[in-house]
């Protein structure tokens, strides 16, 4: 395993509760699976996999005192504080472990903001993050669908578990991710 892969596996698993813990090795494993099944950097995908949600557990005062320390800036950032998580989590792990990478950091910020310019590496985050279940197991037509589908089909099944969520504990969705969501359900016709 790369020496930036174990470090920063050490400080998720120092900062994290076990429960997100276990989550972002999960996410990390389906990214860097994904990474391989469509030609990208698999290194790069479980970075991104295993920081996404390092700053996750910040209560909302220390979030937007540390985005603000970093000049982070995002639309609702003072009224949902925990949207920042994808943004402050490069800034995080810069300083305590001395490394960035721009992609890295791009796909980290995109998981909770679906910006509209994402990029490959930016999707598989975005579909490892909504996809992998809490219990890490994947059911048998998950598997399938990972193994199977498209990119931006996968991406639009992240995209319906991510909105249903965000629908259901009353969170907001950003405008970028039901532009998407809009753009994908024409092309798969509500599948
Ligand atoms: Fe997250
Ligand atoms: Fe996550």
């Amino acid at each position: 395993m790369d020496i930036k892969v174990i470090e920063l596996n050490n400080l998720v698993k120092e900062i994290l509760s076990e429960e997100r813990y276990q989550h972002s090795l999960a996410v990390a494993e389906c990214a860097g699976m994904l990474a391989a099944r469509f030609g990208l950097d698999t290194h790069k995908a479980e970075l991104a996999g295993l920081g996404h949600d390092i700053t996750k557990e910040f209560s909302a005062a220390e979030q937007k005192d540390y985005a603000l320390l970093h000049s982070v800036y995002l639309p609702d950032g003072d009224d949902f504080p925990q949207i920042l998580h994808g943004r402050t989590a490069a800034f995080f792990i810069k300083e305590k472990l001395n490394f960035y990478d721009n992609e890295v950091d791009g796909a980290m910020y995109k998981h909770t903001t679906c910006s509209e310019e994402m990029n490959e590496l930016d999707k598989i985050i975005f579909i490892a993050d909504g996809i992998t279940p809490r219990h890490h197991l994947f059911t048998a037509k998950q598997q399938q669908m990972l193994e199977e589908f498209e990119l931006n089909r996968l991406f639009y099944e992240a995209l319906k578990n991510k909105i249903n969520y965000c629908l259901l504990t009353g969170k907001i969705i950003y405008g970028a991710a039901l532009e998407w969501y809009n753009k994908l359900a024409v092309i798969y016709k509500g599948e």
